[in-house]
């Protein structure tokens, strides 16, 4: 009998979390395109590559921090990820960010900027712009990491 109410319990605690996410994600859906939601639930190249070739940590003006990594072959990055401590949507920015130089030269990884990344994610509300400048300074940063290093071996 009491093992009963405890599975009857368990059963409307689920069902009122799974209202309460549907509630939440219904909320987002009204300030948040469908690709920021789903960078943010469910970003993409979240780590750190060991042995890096390019690597820049920056921190934005509200705070938060954003660190990205890169592998290089031949001028191309075959790899980037991505770790942050910020917003939902600085994890978008950080998502979108690193697959968008995926397979691209240095040269063209450094022509993504803040619209690029905003761009990918079909834009973000104003007051989250500045997630997108965070993802696209780390970015640059970690290149010029890269390109100093290259430098550095050829001297
Ligand atoms: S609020 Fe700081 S990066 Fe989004």
């Amino acid at each position: 009998m009491l093992r009963l109410n405890f599975e009857q319990e368990g059963k409307k605690v689920t069902s009122k979390l799974d209202e309460l996410e549907q509630r939440i994600i219904a909320d987002m859906r009204k300030v948040y395109s469908q690709k920021a939601i789903d960078h943010a639930m469910n970003p993409q190249n979240v780590g750190r590559i060991k042995d890096t070739d390019g690597y820049a940590r920056v921190t934005g003006p509200c705070g938060d921090t954003m660190e990205i990594s890169l592998r290089v072959r031949k001028r191309k990055v075959l790899d980037a990820k991505f770790w942050t401590d910020g917003c939902g949507s600085s994890i978008a920015c950080g998502s979108v960010a690193t697959g968008l130089i995926k397979g691209k030269s240095v040269a063209g990884a450094q022509k993504v900027d803040s619209e690029s990344i905003l761009n990918a994610l079909d834009g973000l509300p104003e007051s989250n712009v500045h997630c997108a400048v965070l993802a696209s300074d780390t970015l640059r940063a970690a290149i010029k990491n890269y390109l100093a290093s290259i430098r550095a071996k050829v001297k």
